[in-house]
């Protein structure tokens, strides 16, 4: 059984797709804590499946590095196969990357190389793109940069609001990371190390 650690910041529908998946034991995963830079809505869903959370917040710190060790530190606790970030809208420094990659992956809304950073959804409209998606990487010490897993596409429409199309690309998210995070449990998908 692989277990998981997801980290999230806010409203975690990524998380809850997950813990939905994985609360059927022929998943192949567990996820066994759920961390979160912030008293985030989303630690709700971790609670009401009785999972644990915690919340390491990088105001208590003086350093990125320092927060990122405590986070490390509270996510080794519960020694996971894989860490994912749902919605984790945090840079990680190279100590927490290095200690945990590749096993560790991210999901974002674009198709990446398109559009990385904290505001794809807005930038992808701004660049009016006529097709964006989500793309699900391995992270590396870049922002959005490593190697990439998984894709899927998702029509812009005329008529989009920032909104509108981030809950679609959320939609077809959900489903690429429950099936994603399935091929990895399953040894479908083998995660790619780290070229040093
Ligand atoms: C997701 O669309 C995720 O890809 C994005 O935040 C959303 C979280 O939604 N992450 C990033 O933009 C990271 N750069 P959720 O809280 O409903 O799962």
């Amino acid at each position: 059984m692989l277990s998981v650690v997801v980290l999230i910041s806010g409203s975690g529908s990524n998380l809850k797709a997950l813990l939905d998946a994985t609360d059927n034991p022929l998943f192949g995963a567990k996820v066994v804590a759920v961390g979160s830079d912030n008293p985030a809505d989303g630690l709700a869903h971790a609670e009401h499946y009785g999972i644990p959370t915690f919340v390491v917040s990088p105001s208590a710190f003086d350093s990125r590095e320092k927060w990122a060790e405590v986070l490390l530190a509270n996510i080794n606790h519960f020694k996971p196969d894989l860490v994912v970030l749902a919605g984790f809208m945090r840079i990680l420094p190279a100590n927490f990357v290095s200690a945990l990659s590749p096993n560790l992956i991210n999901t974002h809304p674009s198709l990446l190389p398109a559009f990385p950073g904290g505001h794809a959804v807005r930038d992808a409209l701004n660049a009016k793109a006529s097709v964006t998606g989500v793309t699900i990487h391995v992270v590396d010490e870049g922002v959005d940069t490593g190697p990439h897993i998984a894709q899927a596409s998702v029509p812009v429409l005329a008529e989009d609001s920032e909104y509108d199309l981030h809950e679609r690309i959320k939609v077809v998210e959900r489903e690429l990371l429950v099936a994603t995070v399935k091929d990895i449990a399953t040894k479908k998908i083998h995660l790619p190390s780290l070229a040093k």
